[in-house]
């Protein structure tokens, strides 16, 4: 639990940082799970910071970012490859290449196939050294929604009326937040070697008092968080405020 979540994102993303030198020193690649929203902005611009200002090269890191919305156009403003590309893709030196969000643009007979190479892509790269994750508060990560499987994969899903809601302000209405979205699998998550799940201020607080205590339910996919050992909650003091 940190003071307040600039400090909090400073430590989480020198710990990125870390595992990107220690496979540059190693002549190999940092495979990254990355999110968007709100949470981890101050992380991305902490990495951005140590490129501009610490020569910090992103050139042997691949990404592969947890979800889209589907139907989504890339260029769209609410796209998360326009996020990526504001908060953190635009202003490093990484290969374009290197970079994985799922495609908002398949036609749906495509979507299996697409969600089945994206785990092979991972899987041949050796699995993600990281995992970074933010809670909805519905409890999702990624877009895991409630009745998510703990083994589930890549997959097409439908978004939870609470999370289109929590997203309506980017939309302009809940009517124009997309109802599915293409999103890493609780199983896939789980395959990281290190996840961290970060969540800011007193809204987040009840779900995440559910997801490190209560009883490992799909009803709060978070909570599945509980069975691995790789995995960390870092939390602002009003975010961990409910917890005993
Ligand atoms: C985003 C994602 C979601 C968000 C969650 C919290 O890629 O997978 O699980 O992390 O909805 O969103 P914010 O950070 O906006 O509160």
């Amino acid at each position: 639990v940190f003071e307040n979540p600039k400090s909090a994102s400073i430590n989480v993303a020198h710990r990125i940082a870390n595992i990107i030198r220690k496979k540059q020193a190693e002549n190999t690649f940092a495979v990254l799970g990355l999110a968007t929203g709100v949470t981890p902005i101050a992380v991305y611009n902490e990495l951005v910071r140590l490129h501009k200002e610490e020569g910090l090269s992103f050139k042997n890191v691949i990404t592969f970012n947890l979800d889209e919305y589907y139907p989504m156009l890339p260029n769209a403003s609410q796209s998360y490859v326009t996020f990526m590309n504001e908060n953190l893709f635009d202003h490093i030196d990484i290969e374009k290449e290197n970079i994985h969000i799922p495609d908002g643009t398949l036609p749906l007979e495509d979507i299996p196939d697409f969600c089945l190479n994206y785990e092979k892509k991972i899987a041949e790269l050796g699995g993600l050294d990281i995992q970074i994750l933010g809670i909805g508060r519905t409890g999702h990560i990624g877009f895991n929604e409630p009745g998510s499987a703990p083994n589930s994969g890549t997959r097409l899903v439908t978004l939870d009326d609470l999370t289109r809601r929590d997203a309506a302000k980017d939309f302009g209405g809940k009517s124009f937040v997309p109802t599915k979205a293409i999103t890493m699998g609780i199983g896939t998550i789980f395959k990281a070697k290190e996840i961290i799940l970060m969540a800011w201020s007193r809204k987040k607080a009840s779900i995440i008092k559910k997801a490190v205590e209560g009883k490992i339910s799909g009803k709060v996919p978070a909570t599945y968080l509980q069975l691995s050992n790789n995995v960390e909650f870092i939390l602002d003091q009003p975010a961990a405020s409910e917890l005993t």
